[in-house]
């Protein structure tokens, strides 16, 4: 008996560890490994063993706190009143167990009125309205301490600054409503292919990359990113009063807040699990991605009778959808290799239908992971689209008979036979070669791709023709190549070949932005190689610049200056980037917007001005061509600092920032010199 209680005792730690590290990647790298599903069946089984052995609990159990501390890279908020999360409901059944409690403990045998809404799948937030005027903004955290996110927040076009005054009634002196950062699906579509260009790890799903680009410290990154917000949950309320979800929807609807037209009143459950059906059948075409629906007590007055547990209100249920699962077969697992020569394996499936869509790959991301689910050709897995984006092999569901070798990374690219690199404690393996046909031929496309070079009729399939013939070893080939060579071409008219020359010739024309991007160096994608370009003028220059000074460039940390560096060092590259240039006419890139007195500047504002509120000074600033941000680093240029500034000031003081007072920086901001 003792030794089976070891056991589970030994199980119970074992989760507590995957959970703990899951929630470590979620909710501070922004970058979960395991899926939703996985990670609510390991809590479960967690919790059913502490419930059945309440011994083996412990204080510090993932299934005794909501979430993980938020990272310190912000300022803490401290909400007033905790952001609570939700109990699920995994069937129908366990939804009509939650209606019968809530009838239970409110002695009634009557219908509940319900508010049922979608359960969006974003970064919960809080925004805070002081006399109408958005004060701070900030996410969830743990519940009780968040991030302040304010001036990520403040750049998301659907949260108003200031409280619309409704028709009748007036703005209330304190609002703090709670609601959902999210990543509508076709901008999410957009930024990932971006991302990819230009080197980057793309997103999971909408919801990392929500949490990405608000918990982003330049908020100009933020702005970049076209969130959105919806609002469903008060606060603390002072001055306006509020009896029931559906009264407080339609309230701060008048206000100007955003909320989900699909929210609906229900009376009873079973009127809940009607709007459950209809909103998983159009739930792909939600323009925002859903989990599921939350079904909320309308009353606010029954909701306080019947109060929270462990941090999740008694009155409010969230019912998932079912995930989108499907049983099917590793055929084999290959290895592709991209542009910068990192290898990825992927598992080739036996086609299978699932959404709507047919599958037959799934990225399995590193060794570590397949490594981890034990994953073989031949075996029969268990695919989940995880947050209906990638498919995701989400475990073994039959071993295949007999069983194939654990898949090994090959120790030669599979494309070109160099040797492949791996460093120890990465998960990543490279191909060395740099010549290696396939990174060759992501290099070409990536270079001829829109945002670049803009060749047109450069595509997937005539890339590969002239790599694979020989005819295009280096980028520079493609400006010599001849019209007979390409007719020499399979199923390349005369007509189409002309067509691509003459495209080929029009890009000689480049700008020097564009050139930069085509080159596909690591991390340097099209807003990065403007910058660059802005400020090195040309590609020599930009060649020749230390590591010191890059790290100096407005936007360039230190990841990306040594990627920078590191690409030009290699003679290869070098000698690569020389020839084209020879072959271009590059152009210079002017500067346009931002011509104002303190162009290039940046701000962080501390304490109360008394000649103008926050929101004047910060648009004076961005007025005059410099901008704004939340936090103090070596790149601000100034700290305004107006009566009883915070921290930011002692912080200024530390790194030895320029500190304005009042005066001088009204003097500034009017062309003069302080
Ligand atoms: S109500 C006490 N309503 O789901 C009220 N939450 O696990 C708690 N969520 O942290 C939240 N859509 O980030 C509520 N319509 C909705 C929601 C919603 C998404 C998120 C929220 C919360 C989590 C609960």
């Amino acid at each position: 008996m003792r030794e089976n209680l070891k056991k589970l005792e030994a199980e119970a730690e074992r989760l507590r560890e995957q959970l703990n590290d899951a929630n470590y990647r979620y909710y501070i790298l922004d970058d979960p490994d395991i899926s939703d599903a996985e990670y609510d069946k390991l809590l479960r089984r967690l919790e059913a063993l502490e419930k059945e052995h309440p011994e083996l609990l412990t204080s510090d159990s993932p299934t005794q706190r909501v979430g993980a501390a938020p990272s310190e890279k912000f300022g803490v908020v401290v909400h007033r009143k905790m952001m609570m999360s939700l109990a699920n409901a995994m069937d129908a059944e366990e939804m009509l167990e939650f209606d019968k409690r809530v009838k239970r403990l409110a002695r009634t045998e009557e219908p509940i009125d319900y508010v049922a809404e979608v359960k969006l799948d974003g970064l919960g937030i809080e925004l805070v309205y002081e006399d109408g005027r958005l004060v701070v903004g900030s996410t969830r955290g743990d519940g009780i301490n968040g991030e302040d996110v304010t001036p990520n927040i403040r750049t998301i076009r659907s949260v108003p600054l200031r409280l619309i005054k409704p028709l009748h009634g007036k703005i209330p002196k304190l609002l703090e409503v709670r609601g959902e950062v999210i990543f509508p699906r076709k901008a999410f579509a957009k930024l990932n292919e971006d991302r990819e260009q230009a080197g980057e790890p793309v997103f999971a799903n909408p919801r990392n990359a929500a949490a990405g680009s608000l918990r982003q410290l330049d908020p100009r990154i933020t702005a970049s990113r076209q969130l959105d917000v919806v609002l469903y949950s008060p606060g603390v309320i002072e001055g306006v009063e509020f009896d029931s979800q559906w009264e407080f929807l339609r309230g701060i609807r008048a206000f100007g807040l955003r909320t989900n037209p699909l929210s609906r009143r229900c009376y009873g459950i079973e009127e809940v699990l009607s709007y459950w059906n209809e909103i998983t059948e159009k739930r792909h075409d939600l323009e925002y991605e859903a989990d599921g629906v939350v079904a909320k007590v309308d009353s606010y007055r029954l909701q306080e009778q019947l109060g929270e547990v462990s941090r999740s209100p008694r009155w409010a249920i969230a019912y998932k959808f079912k995930a989108q699962q499907a049983e099917t077969l590793v055929e084999r697992i290959e290895v592709q290799v991209g542009r910068i020569g990192s290898l990825t394996p992927v598992a080739k499936l036996k086609p299978v239908q699932l959404a709507g869509v047919t599958i037959s790959n799934a990225s399995l991301h590193n060794l570590d992971e397949i490594r981890r689910k034990d994953i073989r050709t031949g075996d029969t897995v268990m695919i989940e689209r995880a947050g209906d984006v990638i498919p995701y092999v989400l475990q073994v569901t039959k071993p295949g008979h007999p069983r194939a070798k654990p898949f090994e990374m090959p120790q030669d690219c599979p494309e070109c036979g160099a040797a492949i690199v791996h460093e120890e404690g990465e998960v990543g393996y490279f191909c060395v070669n740099a010549n290696c046909p396939m990174r060759m031929r992501e290099s070409i496309r990536h270079f001829a791709s829109k945002n670049a070079l803009d060749i047109e009729g450069l595509g997937d399939k005539l890339v590969a023709q002239l790599v694979d013939s020989g005819l295009v070893k280096e980028l520079d080939d493609i400006y010599r190549l001849s019209k007979d060579q390409l007719t020499g071409l399979e199923r390349m008219a005369d007509k189409s070949a002309q067509n691509i020359l003459d495209a080929i010739e029009k890009s000689r024309a480049a700008k020097l932005d564009r050139f930069i991007n085509g080159l596909g160096i690591r991390h340097v994608g099209e807003h990065t190689a403007r910058v660059l370009a802005l400020k090195f003028r040309t590609i020599e220059a930009l060649m020749d610049t230390s590591l010191d000074d890059l790290q100096g460039v407005r936007d360039i940390g230190e990841e990306v200056a040594k990627s920078i560096r590191e690409y030009f060092d290699e003679p290869r590259n070098r000698r690569a980037v020389e020839r084209l240039a020879k072959e271009l006419k590059l152009e210079e890139v002017k500067q346009v917007e931002g011509r104002g007195a303190l162009r290039d500047k940046s701000f962080v504002l501390t304490g109360t001005l008394e000649s103008m509120t926050r929101e004047e000074a910060e648009s004076k600033v961005i007025a005059a061509g410099g901008r704004v941000t939340g936090s103090v680093s070596r790149k601000t240029d100034f700290v305004v600092a107006g009566a009883e500034p915070g921290s930011k000031l002692r912080k200024a003081g530390e790194l030895g920032v320029r500190v304005l007072d009042e005066k001088e920086f009204v003097k500034l901001l009017e062309g003069g010199r302080v």
